[in-house]
């Protein structure tokens, strides 16, 4: 399969406009079965982990964290880079980006059943280097059904065209590593569920506004991440993201 059996032009061009697409399964049912138990595995040793490589991004109790998270899960399990679902999005990125993609950041959020706590509105942007100019998106797949109800990803379309807008810590806690958006969503733009079955995939742009809800359902909802973009250029504008100086002061966890 190429790109285009993935992307169709229509998606492109809806991508384009919307700063989000949702796309079609990126790999089979087999795969998914193999990829939830290594999936499993990296969170129930997630303790090991070196902080840095997991925290909670609530920062809520480590006892039963409800947004933990685990950067570069690929370093602990290089099979991960060898599955159908790491070629079939390298396509993806490839298509919507126009560039060839190698190689991603990647992470995974796990909501955990009955408890995992809202992903608040943000947009991605705000945890990177405010120095730097970026052109680059995250693609979105669960490893099992995501419905509203367990933590499906939302949009609000054509927000990737506005500027970053001001973010603080969640809770407005600075030793919490999560952010979320510090203002009232922008007007007249209506957030766009997203449910997904499993394998399937969002994908959305470096700028635009999302949010993915509790997890009420019965299901833990385990998500991986993958993101890729053009090189990030310097700005060369001075900006600052205060959200980040506060946090870096308090010593919250960086990304
Ligand atoms: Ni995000």
């Amino acid at each position: 399969m190429d790109g285009r059996g993935l992307v169709s032009d229509e998606q492109v061009e809806f991508y384009r406009v919307n700063g989000f697409v949702v796309l079609g399964a990126l790999t089979d049912e087999a795969e998914l079965a193999d990829l939830r138990v290594v999936y499993d595995r990296l969170f129930a040793d997630r303790l090991s982990l070196a902080r840095g490589e997991s925290f909670d991004l609530s920062g809520e109790s480590e006892d039963r964290p409800a947004l933990p998270q685990i950067l570069g899960p690929s370093r602990f399990a290089p099979e991960l880079k060898e599955t159908k679902l790491w070629a079939n999005a390298r396509l993806v990125a490839s298509r919507l980006l126009g560039i060839n993609v190698e190689d991603f950041g990647d992470h995974a959020i796990l909501k955990p059943a009955g408890y995992g706590a809202p992903t608040p509105w943000h947009q991605d942007e705000a945890y990177w280097d405010p120095a730097l100019h970026y052109d680059s998106l995250s693609i979105w797949i669960p490893l099992q059904e995501a419905m509203v109800e367990s933590g499906c990803m939302h949009f609000l379309p054509g927000t990737h065209l506005s500027e970053v807008l001001p973010h603080r810590p969640i809770g407005d806690d600075p030793k919490v590593h999560g952010l979320e958006l510090a203002v009232d969503l922008p007007e007249g733009l209506s957030p766009v569920a997203c449910p997904l079955p499993a394998g399937a995939c969002t994908v959305h742009h470096n700028r635009t506004l999302h949010y993915a809800g509790a997890n009420r359902g019965t299901v833990d909802r385990r998500a991986l991440i993958l993101g890729a973009g053009r090189a990030a250029t310097a700005r060369g504008d001075g900006r600052r993201f205060e959200w980040q100086e506060r946090q870096k002061a308090a010593g919250a966890p960086a990304s």
